[in-house]
């Protein structure tokens, strides 16, 4: 794992868009999977600048994470209109190349159909991964096994407590259920991005890094995977007890990245 301490959210979106520009540079029919929440939302509009450069991401097939049940892919707060808005459009995505999980559908139908569609892509490049205050992945909430597929969970009461504030603050107008990918399908990703920012998020952080593997903490799942970038503010990093380290270890490759970032390779 690359784990990437910097000052600010501001600065971890920089790096972060960076990283996902220099993915579709390099292949400018890229599969990407996206992430909705707040902790993508800096990176998003960071990668606006690259495709104000001219960065092309019409032939970008995208997925989405994950999706409430219940909502109509109208409604402002479905993850559909939500990547609608700060990835479609700003980026100019082709619409029809952008997936997102049937909420409104059959479940047990729609979430194998679903990783069949991420299969039938030829596997997803990059997955941008935010994390949840309790360790969750997507929506894969603790207790989620790292083998899980695409399927419908139960929110728990601190997840939709957490989303309240996309919902007018309202706790009754928050979904009880979602299709999320599940952890072992997030796994086959060729690389992995997470982001997180805010000291609400050191805890988790801390147990899904340096903790130990646990479906306890579903994002924890990430230490087993080859090629994984993390970027953190320092607020969320503030739980890790190898901050120092990973400074020393990842000073040359930031410094790269900030260069030129456009050449950049994903490593572990
Ligand atoms: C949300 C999403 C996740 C996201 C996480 C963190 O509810 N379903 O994909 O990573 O919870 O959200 P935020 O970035 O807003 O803190």
């Amino acid at each position: 794992m690359r784990i990437i301490v910097l000052p600010t959210a501001a600065e971890t979106a920089q790096i972060g868009a960076a990283l996902v520009a220099a993915v579709v540079d390099r292949n400018s029919r890229a599969v990407l999977s996206f992430a909705t929440g707040s902790s993508p939302e800096p990176l998003y509009a960071a990668l606006r600048e690259h495709a104000d450069q001219g960065l092309d991401f019409s032939e970008v097939t995208g997925f989405a994470l994950d999706e409430y049940i219940g909502l109509d892919p109208t409604h402002p707060e479905s993850y559909h209109s939500v990547l609608a808005r700060d990835v479609v459009r700003p980026l100019a995505l082709d619409p029809a190349r952008m997936n997102v999980p049937d909420g409104l559908g059959d479940p047990d139908t729609a979430g194998p159909a679903y990783d069949r569609a991420i299969a039938a892509s030829g596997g997803v490049a990059l997955q941008i991964l935010g994390v949840g205050a309790n360790g969750h992945l997507g929506f894969n909430e603790p207790g989620s096994s790292f083998a899980s597929r695409t399927r419908e969970v139960t929110l728990t009461a601190r997840t939709r407590d957490d989303n309240r504030r996309f919902f007018g603050g309202e706790l009754a107008t928050v979904p009880g259920s979602a299709m999320t990918q599940g952890i072992g399908t997030i796994l086959e990703a060729r690389s992995l991005l997470v982001v997180a920012n805010g000291a609400h998020k050191a805890e988790a952080i801390g147990a899904a890094l340096e903790g130990p593997l646990s479906s306890s903490c579903p994002t924890s799942a990430v230490q087993l995977h080859p090629s994984v970038t993390v970027l953190l503010d320092a607020d969320a990093a503030a739980g890790l007890t190898r901050r120092d380290y990973y400074a020393e270890a990842n000073a040359a490759w930031l410094e790269r990245v900030r260069a030129w970032p456009a050449v950049l390779a994903l490593q572990s």
